[in-house]
């Protein structure tokens, strides 16, 4: 089984980040406990993070020729990308959305993901174990839609 872990913009930055909202984690420390729990599981990760939108939806495309399903922190594109949701509706892979913060406990703009509704789900407010909680969320669905 084959992800593709997408990390929206800022995400580079966390570990020293408004630490109180994302916790202490760098984005490494986040890649090597999914990688870990991947491998544990017989799967393969691969990573990008950007603060670009383009090229977070031409990974999202590229997705289609390799990958099984995508986990996604889409940071701020998660409240108005249409065109990263529009990518994820076109590849239709199945995809979690997940925020190390609780967005629903937060800013009005934030509380509204555009994307939500063509991810299988989203994992919200958890800090690191967000990530976590959706690649094990989306093995099983892959599995479970295998079976
Ligand atoms: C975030 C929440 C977003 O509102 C914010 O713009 C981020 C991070 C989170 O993981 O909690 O960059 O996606």
């Amino acid at each position: 089984m084959q992800l593709l872990v997408l990390h929206g913009p800022n995400l580079n930055l966390l570990g020293s980040r408004e630490p109180e909202v994302y916790g202490r984690f760098t984005l490494t420390d986040i890649n090597n406990k999914l990688t870990e729990q991947a491998a544990a599981a017989e799967a393969a990760v691969r990573f990008l993070q950007s603060n670009h939108e383009g090229e977070l939806i031409d990974a999202v495309h590229e997705a289609r020729s390799w990958a099984d399903g995508i986990l996604i922190n889409p940071g701020a594109f998660t409240h108005y990308s249409y065109a990263l949701r529009d990518a994820i509706a076109a590849v239709a892979l199945p995809t979690v959305e997940v925020h190390l913060s609780n967005i629903h406990a937060r800013e009005t703009f934030r509380q509204k993901s555009v994307l939500a509704a063509v991810c299988v789900g989203q994992i919200s407010g958890f800090g690191w174990r967000s990530y976590s909680l959706g690649l094990q969320a989306l093995l099983a669905e892959i599995k479970e839609k295998r079976a």
